[in-house]
């Protein structure tokens, strides 16, 4: 027997199944032991009384990734995951996103050297698949599925990488095929662009319009059709950043039918609101720009709802940082612009969990199991991390989350990520994590210990959600 390394003593551990009292016993970077009176490690932390969960696993977050100058993400790994780790997350999975013309491997390659020697946490990649030309469907992308990127992401929006619907099935098809999980951004560009060209005319430029130009509608009509593309190639897809009541029918519609869609939501619908992009034309909004837009207070309801209901299989934060008060943020250049150039997402990876842990598990909507599958379980299981990630069980890496129950009302300078604001500034918070373990390590004790490099690249397998038979035909 392995001699401990760190023992965790009077745990109340939540798995996405159980909570019990054991401790926690970890060698070697990984969870050797769970049971009572484990014998002494050479470290030591008694957690009694406090609820120990396993690291977060952010499946939806964008990290450096390349933009139009002079627009610059916020946050590149050693920021961005540092933020992760204070907050609770141990593993993310960023995207490395192909441009329209370039090879998916050449994508690959400068997102790894984007990541290498910065991760304070370990990270996978999604792939963004813009140009499905006949060499990235045959030769890329069964060869990058192979070695463990075997997740990518498609948009039916966005100029530089919305595909057609027959590129979507060509997708589609190689996902069948070779077994990786399909996530779709699901909008209407068509109908985007044509509200948008209006409201411009209008002179209604704000902020707010952004919500304006993209109703839910659009997303409604989007979600309805990749469902529908994905029932011809008979292949499950996983409809990311679900906002709201509409988008949430077809996908329950789709699984009546007996269709595999799995769905995505994001803490941007539980806790905004349209107006937080503004009620008047103030340039403030610009903070609350992201696609969809949050909708209302009854919508947020309906997220809740599928929350619980089991419509939802992952909650990510679509971590997208961009300065407010910068020339290379939300005022592209130094100016205030009209809101189809505002750059679109929010920050949130730091603040995802504490958020759902304060406001579903201690605010009594949601069991501690349903945020662990939810947060850490599911995301591993549907990107094929599953149980090295994802759960805390004997043999699995020993990321763990230690939580203190303590009220207080955030603000940016909590945050450890580049950027200058948080769109959840003033929300009341009544947990954040006392402890986080990367592979065994203290990362965050109330202090984040820095060791950029720390975090590893992790090679995904077919995800477990997957039926088999995707991959015999
Ligand atoms: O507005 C958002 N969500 N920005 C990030 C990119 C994306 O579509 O997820
Ligand atoms: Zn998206
Ligand atoms: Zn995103």
């Amino acid at each position: 027997m392995k001699a401990l390394e760190l023992v965790l003593r009077n745990a109340r551990v939540a798995t996405a199944a159980d909570v019990f009292e054991a401790d926690i016993g970890i060698a070697g970077g990984r969870i050797v032991q769970i049971g009572q009176q484990l014998p002494a490690g050479v470290r030591e932390f008694d957690v009694a009384g406090r609820v120990v969960t396993p690291g977060g696993v952010d499946a939806h977050c964008h990290l450096d990734q390349p933009m139009t100058p002079p627009v610059r993400m916020a946050d590149d790994f050693d920021t961005g995951t540092r933020a992760a780790a204070c907050g609770g997350t141990t593993t993310v999975i960023p995207f490395a996103a192909q441009e329209k013309g370039q090879s998916l491997r050449a994508a690959v390659q400068d997102y790894h050297q984007r990541a290498e020697g910065k991760a304070h946490v370990d990270y996978a990649f999604h792939l963004i698949v813009s140009d499905p030309t006949p060499k990235v469907l045959n030769e890329e992308l069964p060869a990058l599925i192979r070695e463990g990127y075997t997740s990518f992401k498609i948009y039916m929006t966005y100029d530089d990488l919305k595909l057609g619907d027959g590129q979507i099935l060509d997708v589609l098809a190689v996902a069948r095929r070779h077994g990786a999980m399909a996530m779709i951004h699901a909008e209407n560009a068509d109908c985007i662009e044509w509200l948008s060209k209006r409201l411009e005319a209008a002179g209604r430029t704000a902020p707010r319009f952004h919500a304006h130009s993209r109703p839910m509608l659009v997303e409604r009509e989007a979600t309805h059709r990749a469902i529908a593309l994905a029932e011809l190639v008979d292949v499950p897809i996983l409809i990311v950043h679900v906002s709201g009541r509409e988008a949430v029918e077809q996908i329950r519609w789709a699984r009546a039918h007996g269709l595999s869609v799995f769905a995505e939501t994001c803490p941007q619908y539980l806790f905004l609101t349209a107006e937080d992009l503004g009620i008047d034309d103030s340039y403030h909004g610009a903070k609350c720009v992201c696609s969809p837009p949050p909708r209302d207070k009854s919508n947020q309801e309906v997220i809740w709802a599928g929350l619980n209901d089991g419509l939802f299989t992952v909650f990510s934060s679509d971590h997208a940082p961009f300065k407010y008060d910068a020339p290379e943020g939300k005022k592209p250049g130094g100016e205030e612009v009209a809101f189809r150039h505002i750059p679109n997402g929010i920050p949130g990876i730091e603040t995802r969990l504490p958020l759902l842990y304060s406001e579903g598990v201690l605010g009594g909507r949601m069991t501690l199991n349903k945020f662990v599958e939810l947060t850490a379980t599911n995301p591993a299981k549907a990107y094929g991390l599953h149980p090295r990630k994802g759960t805390i069980a004997v043999g699995s890496d020993a990321d763990l989350v230690v939580w203190e129950e303590r009220e207080f009302v955030l603000s940016n300078s909590h945050l450890h990520h580049a950027g200058d604001y948080t769109p959840y500034a003033g929300q009341r918070l009544r947990a954040w994590p006392a402890l986080t373990l990367c592979g065994g390590e203290v990362v965050w004790d109330g202090a984040f210990h820095a060791r950029a490099g720390r975090g590893r690249f992790l090679a995904c397998a077919t995800p477990s959600l997957l039926p088999q038979r995707q991959l015999s035909n």
